[in-house]
């Protein structure tokens, strides 16, 4: 089978990187791909928002399955233009994408199926918006409605923050997205990443992992992408999985289904975890996470393309018995190097060395995001540079390793925190 994975960030390289490895897999090609995925196949510079371009490009290179790994082109459509070829597709259709691409109508879904969430308002205009902030109490947290690279939310410690959030928001600092404002009441606990395969009705949790939002050492700082994962995650046990499967997932695919909306892919669940046990969502995301995927991938040992090409069938169950063998037993921790500036910006053309070094270490594996072949070898590319993952016997031993190999790693402006993985040990 040939696949076509869509992207070119770390995540797609996680993928990109696992498929190649599967029996089921001859080829992996990827569009646009970028250096590092030149590496696992044939990358075409293909502008993704051309559907048509995309699916000419699967007849001529024979494709058999096509995996869309960011969240644009799912909001835009391409899952469903794909369908509509006879492709199988590993990703939601537009309607179902809404799920990620509006977070008033994830509310209002959560809100109908009555799935666990933050208490919540949603706000079309800067005047009401700035009343019902008048009117409420305690720390708040403001979302833009829309896609906005992970930047759409502020944590608001007071009502002078949140009030700046929302003004931001209403005056175009994240364009279209922030036309419409959802106002959040702050969850407290440890945020969860649960990620599941589904086929529009059947759903197959992958293993558990944790991401690590803010910039900075002991979740200080801004919001960032994720700045590094590990799996499993010690919180999930049998029975809070069990729980989110129940509470969650299940109410989730079972309405997109009635609605004649079938989610396949994958649907990420942020979850809170109060200090009681409880799992509330904090938002649904319709792909893999970043850098979830690459400590995911780094410790599954099947056949990824048989699974995700099951998926694209609605043929789940052909697979669902190979989830207890799948994962190694080993841990993952990933680490993220981002560049100069970011979040706020992200300096390019920074020279990286080591890159080879580290990945040569035992148990190692360098997954690239946003980097790029120059003339003296790979350079900065891009806000999240690098994620150094490694395998161990348990966390412990996983972040220990991983954090040697970060040690061989430099370039000017680089920023990683130290503390990954430390919360689940
Ligand atoms: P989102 O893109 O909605 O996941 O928000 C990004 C991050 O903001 C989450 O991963 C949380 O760290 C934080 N966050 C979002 N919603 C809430 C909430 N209601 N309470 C506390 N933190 C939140
Ligand atoms: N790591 C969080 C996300 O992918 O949204």
């Amino acid at each position: 089978m040939r696949v076509l994975v869509i992207g070119s960030g770390g995540r797609e390289h996680a993928l990109a990187w696992r498929l190649a490895q599967s029996a089921s897999v001859t080829h992996v090609i990827s569009a646009p791909g970028s250096d590092a995925l030149r590496g696992v196949g044939r990358c075409f510079d293909v502008d993704v928002t051309d559907h048509g371009a995309v699916g000419a490009l699967c007849d001529q290179q024979g494709v058999g399955l096509v995996v869309i790994g960011p969240e644009a082109p799912l909001v835009d459509g391409l899952a469903d233009s794909l369908r509509a070829l006879g492709l199988p597709v590993v990703g939601p259709g537009a309607a179902a994408a809404q799920l990620e691409g509006s977070k008033a109508y994830a509310k209002a879904l959560m809100d109908r199926c009555g799935i666990p969430t933050a208490a919540f308002s949603v706000h079309e205009s800067l005047e009401e918006a700035l009343q019902a902030l008048r009117d409420g109490e305690g720390p708040i947290v403001v979302k833009a409605d829309g896609l906005a690279a992970g930047k759409g939310v502020t944590v608001a410690p007071d009502r002078a923050t949140a009030e700046l959030a929302v003004r931001e928001c209403f005056e175009g600092r994240f364009g279209r997205a922030g036309a419409r404002v959802v106002l959040e009441e702050c969850l407290e606990g440890t945020e969860l990443s649960f990620i599941a395969l589904c086929d529009g009705r059947r759903i197959l949790p992958l293993a558990s992992s944790q991401d690590h939002k803010r910039l900075g050492e002991g979740d200080q700082g801004p919001n960032t992408g994720g700045m590094g994962a590990f799996s499993p995650s010690p919180l999930c046990d049998d029975r809070l999985q069990a729980r989110i499967l129940s509470e969650v997932m299940e109410p989730v695919v079972q309405s997109m289904a009635a609605a004649g909306e079938p989610f396949i892919g994958f649907l990420y669940a942020g979850i809170m975890v109060g200090s009681d046990g409880t799992p509330r969502v904090l938002e649904f995301n319709v792909r893999c996470g970043d850098p979830e995927t690459q400590v995911l991938m780094h410790r599954f040992r099947g056949d990824f393309g048989r699974w995700l090409l099951a998926a694209a069938r609605g043929q789940l169950d052909t697979v669902a018995h190979e989830t207890d063998q799948v994962w190694d037993s080993q841990a993952a921790v990933g680490v993220v190097f981002a560049s100069h500036s970011y979040p706020s910006g992200s300096r390019k053309g920074d020279v990286i060395q080591g890159v080879d070094n580290a990945d040569e270490a035992a148990g190692v594996t360098v997954f690239h995001a946003g980097t790029r072949a120059g003339q003296e070898g790979w350079e900065t590319n891009g806000g999240r540079v690098l994620c150094v993952s490694a395998l161990g016997i348990d966390l412990q031993d996983a972040a220990k390793r991983a954090y040697e190999a970060v040690g061989k790693i430099h370039f000017d402006g680089m920023q990683w925190r130290g503390d990954i993985g430390r919360q689940g040990v």
